[in-house]
């Protein structure tokens, strides 16, 4: 373990260690953001910040609440410096929507204010099992009144347009008048990017008794969004409410007056749908209020228990027993909570970097989906995978057009978007990054091995398999003085600290494999649908002079080694950098991205995140333990960990090669790195490659797990100190359940037929008649 990296493992946690909860148990306002974070609720299509409901205004400095669409977005130019061609022109960004969790409640005139009065007693509690959040609280005003006050909040995942909110509170020690001024705001904006501009417009808003409604437009792209809310009163609340309403051109306010007795419990539900359009002909405010209607009529007990439900469901399928060490245990449902919150599932929308859970990266899709998130799904959920890839086939129009930009055949898919088109004004940050297009290919073909979902491959994973690799065939080239060897230069890897090289050691290999897979599938669809194939290939013009030519680009694709040092460089001039090595940069020089200047970075030997490493593990069967190891020696003290997609993946190539501390530190390192909040980052939003790296590091690291060629393999070791693990899968229709302690296996099949794999060298079957096998694990 490098020293920077220890004295990382070294930090706290902030919330105690419960198997299925997240606490906080003490209100510190210097938390605020990071807690917003923590605490985000979501669903895929719409997620909000863990912000208070009660407003503190003028207080951007502790606290940026956040209300989101997945692929809504705002578009402006982006302003250069100075000008290139073919740069991309327009940017994307996630727009900060209105709010419609506000809350304020008031005792006389003396507004509920954490920072003020005096709090008495104070917990928030994510509940993982269920998908609320919840907060408790006794807190006294300045004159000495006291309320108790309950709030449960969550998003549904059962009605994707719905949240909601159960506002409870209880006077103590006194009876009077009790104000919940309960809020739709509109007058918002974006924290990072457009702070300055005003995204949204109100087409519309209106008021009733208990209900109401907003539509925004924003403006540069003519998104309309529907918020419409209804309040359901409590028994008690209507006997002694009166409710006044304004509505202001951006924001509308319902105000309950209610005569409160001492020790009554009094209950206001608001529930709220949220829905969108970009067709000029439609108005999704119609459907919201439809939507709106239904879940009131549905009422607020039965939508928790509909939660409580999908979650109960969820678990079923994505649950990681830990037996052994509760601080994991913890971090692995979180994680699979929050991934599960931010990934889009209707095959328009993607994974934000930050989920759903914050505005940096402006809510952009990466490679993080395909080579992180997406696995994941495939192998618990798949049929969220395919709704991941066919947002891809929905845009392949628009990579088709980038690729022409970039004077490329086929499709070129965005490094940062959206919409489908490059999103990013950094092209040495992000068009540089072709491998973008061999990590679809290859999550496309993983998702098609592990479910068998032949009627997409037809319908949708050729044409972009087929699409990608014509961009390969065309940026590169054949170089006379690399005997002639066919070559792709001026590229970057994973590894953001080294672009515009020439031969990045995990591009060439993975270009050949999207070759090579292309070729493959249109050879098997040929086969076995041959008219589907004729239209395809009428369509995209495709002939076999092509499939020959990708054959012959792939087995000519130069794949780089360096017979003395006997690793793979990673590309052509990276050993021939200045040589350096973490341990010996001053930590407060890390993570370098924000202290050096880029070309200061391009000259030495460093590394942002796993590069080689990853081409190990994901191409791993083409090579050697040997160069595994010694691959792992060579870039280990010079990666950085900057990126945090990188520790996760260094800690499978170590499981893999028997480095158990290091396999170990890393996976914690990955595991709760929003949670400890490691990089002191996540005030910015969850993590969500790095989640998905977590579920990696367990199931591919200890477990060793792999799938190559359409198998299945486990080579499981336990880590030093736990009991025992437990995870399930799903592979080609069947369901099993792999269970590890210190001397063996277990696999055990839950649902399907048959299921084959691997475990070491012997071949296991699990099948109807011989449900369960056991099988001894080798010490590591
Ligand atoms: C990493 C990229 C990643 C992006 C978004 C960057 O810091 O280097 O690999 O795609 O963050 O998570």
């Amino acid at each position: 373990m490098r020293k920077y990296h220890a004295k990382k493992l070294e930090k706290e946690a902030i919330y105690p260690y419960q198997d299925w909860k997240i606490t906080e148990n003490e209100f510190l306002v210097e938390n605020n953001h990071h807690n917003e974070s923590i605490f985000a609720l979501g669903n895929g299509y719409m997620g909000i910040r863990g912000t208070f409901e009660e407003d503190y205004p003028g207080s951007e400095d502790t606290t940026t609440p956040g209300f989101y669409i997945n692929g809504v977005y705002a578009s402006e130019n982006i302003i250069y410096g100075e000008q290139s061609p073919n740069l991309p022109m327009k940017g994307q960004t996630m727009v900060n929507l209105a709010d419609w969790s506000e809350i304020n409640l008031y005792i006389n005139e003396e507004k509920l204010d954490l920072l003020k009065g005096n709090l008495i007693d104070y917990q928030r509690e994510l509940n993982l099992q269920q998908g609320t959040l919840c907060r408790k609280m006794i807190w006294e005003d300045r004159q000495s009144r006291k309320i108790e006050i309950k709030i449960t909040r969550f998003i549904s995942f059962s009605r994707e347009h719905i949240g909601a909110i159960r506002y409870q509170f209880k006077a103590i020690n006194f009876s009077g008048r009790i104000t919940i001024n309960s809020a739709l705001n509109g007058d918002v904006r974006n924290h990072h990017h457009l702070r300055n501009k005003k995204a949204l417009s109100i087409l519309a808003s209106e008021v009733d008794q208990n209900t109401g409604y907003l539509v925004h437009k924003v403006n540069s792209t003519d998104f309309k969004i529907a918020y419409v809310i209804e309040h359901l009163l409590g028994e008690t609340v209507k006997d002694h409410c009166e409710v006044k309403k304004r509505a202001s051109d951006n924001r509308i306010d319902w105000v309950f007056e209610i005569n409160a007795v001492e020790g009554q419990d009094y209950t206001i539900d608001k529930l709220a749908a949220i829905n969108h359009s970009q067709a000029e002909d439609e108005n999704p405010l119609s459907d919201a209020r439809a939507f709106v209607a239904r879940a009131a009529i549905t009422g607020f007990e039965n939508l928790l228990e509909e939660q409580a439900e999908f979650m109960a469901g969820y678990w079923q399928d994505a649950d990681i027993k830990i037996d052994g060490d509760n601080a994991l245990q913890q971090a692995f449902r979180f994680n699979s909570f929050h991934i599960l919150q931010a990934v889009g599932k209707n095959g328009r929308t993607s994974v934000p970097a930050k989920g759903l859970s914050g505005e940096y990266y402006e809510g952009h899709y990466f490679w993080d989906t395909e080579s992180y998130v997406l696995p994941f799904f495939a192998f618990q959920r798949p049929e969220v995978a395919r709704n991941l890839l066919l947002y891809r086939y929905n845009t392949l129009d628009k990579a088709r057009k980038n690729a022409k930009r970039m004077r490329l055949k086929g499709a070129l898919f965005p490094w940062r978007t959206i919409n489908g088109d490059e999103a990013s004004g950094f092209f040495m940050g992000s068009t540089v990054q072709y491998h973008i297009n061999a990590d679809i290919a290859y999550a496309l073909n993983l998702y098609y091995q592990v479910s068998n979902d032949h009627e997409f491959i037809e319908n949708y994973g050729l044409e972009i398999l087929i699409e990608t690799a014509r961009m390969w065939s065309s940026l590169g080239s054949y170089i006379p003085l690399y005997n002639n060897q066919f070559c792709f230069n001026e590229v970057c890897g994973p590894d953001e600290y080294k672009p515009g090289v020439n031969n990045n050691a995990y591009t060439n290999y993975m270009a050949k494999f999207n070759l090579e897979i292309a070729i493959e599938i249109a050879e098997k669809i040929k086969e076995n649908s041959p008219e589907k194939y004729q239209r395809l290939a009428e369509r995209i013009n495709l002939n076999e002079q092509e499939l020959e030519m990708f054959k012959e680009v792939a087995s000519d694709i130069y794949l780089p080694y360096n017979d003395k040092l006997e690793i793979t460089p990673q590309d052509d001039s990276f050993l021939y950098k200045n040589p350096i090595e973490v341990d010996n940069i001053p930590e407060d020089e890390l993570p370098l991205v924000k202290n050096w200047h880029p070309l200061i970075i391009w000259r030495y030997q460093v590394i942002k995140q796993a590069d080689v490493m990853l081409l190990m593990l994901q191409l791993g069967n083409n090579f050697r333990r040997e160069l595994k190891i010694k691959n792992y020696d060579y870039y280990e003290p010079k990666t950085t960990h900057d990126s945090s997609l990188s520790p996760a993946i260094y800690s499978i190539l170590a499981s893999e090669i028997g480095y158990k501390v290091q396999a170990y530190n890393y996976f914690m390192q990955t595991a709760r790195l929003d949670l400890d909040d490691y990089n002191e980052n996540a005030y910015q939003g969850i993590h969500a490659a790095c989640m998905g790296g977590t579920w990696l590091a367990l199931v591919q690291g200890f477990a060793g797990m792999r799938m190559f060629n359409g198998k299945l393999y486990f080579h499981p070791h336990l880590p030093d100190g736990w009991h025992k693990y437990q995870f399930r899968l799903r592979f080609k229709g069947s369901q099993i359940e792999v269970t590890i302690d210190q001397k063996k296996a277990n696999y055990l099949l839950i649902s399907g037929q048959q299921i084959q794999f691997k475990h070491y060298d012997k071949i296991i079957t699990l099948n109807q008649s011989n449900l369960n096998q056991e099988a001894e694990i080798k010490q590591v």
